[in-house]
């Protein structure tokens, strides 16, 4: 695991912290401020608990197919999914929760995530999109963030901490399993597995994905002024060659993966929520 330099000390422990405590339903003794974060992924819906301080409480994730292109278009299943996972960290936490914080892919609508929140009994928080809270999070003032989900990778300039360009497109880790099921002939469950198991075998034969990602990055950001840092996020980037496929490709910018990945999205929302308290 590469470890990121120019980053807060705390940033990667706390990933570390949410990675051990995904679905782990033990009881725990609740501090009095807890804020929570819900992020609305292709492949999965991710509920994080922070304390005062950010540092992750409780953790709720489900694989689940709710969202397509990083819009949910299974309403109902997705509120269900929301609900279950509130109820799963109130009995961890002994607590109710009334507001979350919860975000929206740039350019797309985000009433249609905060509907989702509300229709499963909360206050929306607050409502940001993902590479603001990212950038936020990492206290971010200018770079690119690039964020390989399972359906889309999404990329954004960043300046003065905000998002001054977007875009988005239909290719991630789904596009990934299936490369893989393809070369091995096995089922697209077999290879998503395979996928997160081998890791080194895995990228030998989704390497040239990935380059279509970097150039599609590339394709993006052409035009803007050079950005010197470039954020990876996203739990796809958590194949072994992804950091130094971007930093081959983009030979004079800094590429910087916190590891694990998979959480900085989710990480960053919940600290959404603390923020807006
Ligand atoms: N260990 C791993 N190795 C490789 N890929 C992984 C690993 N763990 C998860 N993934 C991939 O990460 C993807 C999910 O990442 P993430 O949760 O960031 O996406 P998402 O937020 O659901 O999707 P999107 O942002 O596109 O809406 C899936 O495609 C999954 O296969
Ligand atoms: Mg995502």
């Amino acid at each position: 695991m590469h470890s990121a330099p120019h980053l807060p000390t705390w940033l990667e422990p706390q990933l570390a912290r949410a990675a051990l405590l995904v679905n782990d339903r033990a009881p725990v003794a609740a501090p009095d401020a807890m804020y929570l974060g819900i992020d609305l992924g292709t492949s999965d819906v991710v509920s994080v608990v922070v304390d005062a301080k950010g540092a992750p409480l409780a953790v709720a994730l489900e694989w689940a197919d709710v969202v397509r292109d990083g819009v949910v278009y299974a309403f109902y299943e997705a509120v269900q999914i929301v609900r279950a996972q509130i109820a799963q960290l109130e009995a961890k936490l002994g607590r109710r929760f009334t507001h979350a914080a919860t975000s929206f892919p740039p350019g797309t609508d985000p009433r249609i995530s905060a509907n989702v929140i509300e229709a499963a009994g909360l206050h929306l928080a607050a409502i940001i999109d993902e590479p603001s809270a990212v950038a936020s999070l990492l206290g971010i003032s200018r770079g690119a963030v690039v964020d390989i989900g399972g359906g889309t990778t999404g990329v954004a300039l960043i300046e003065n901490g905000k998002v001054v360009y977007s875009g988005d497109e239909a290719t991630g880790g789904h596009h990934v399993t299936l490369t893989i099921a393809g070369a091995l002939k096995i089922s697209i469950d077999e290879a998503e597995q395979f996928k997160r198991q081998n890791g080194e075998e895995a990228w030998d034969i989704a390497r040239p994905v990935f380059e279509k990602m970097t150039d599609i990055v590339q394709a993006h950001l052409k035009g803007h002024a050079p950005v010197k840092t470039l954020y990876l996020s996203g739990g796809s980037c958590a194949l072994p060659g992804v950091q130094h496929l971007f930093a081959e490709a983009f030979s004079e910018v800094e590429v910087i993966l916190p590891q694990p990945c998979l959480y900085l999205t989710p990480l960053a929302i919940a600290a959404t929520a603390r923020g807006a308290a």
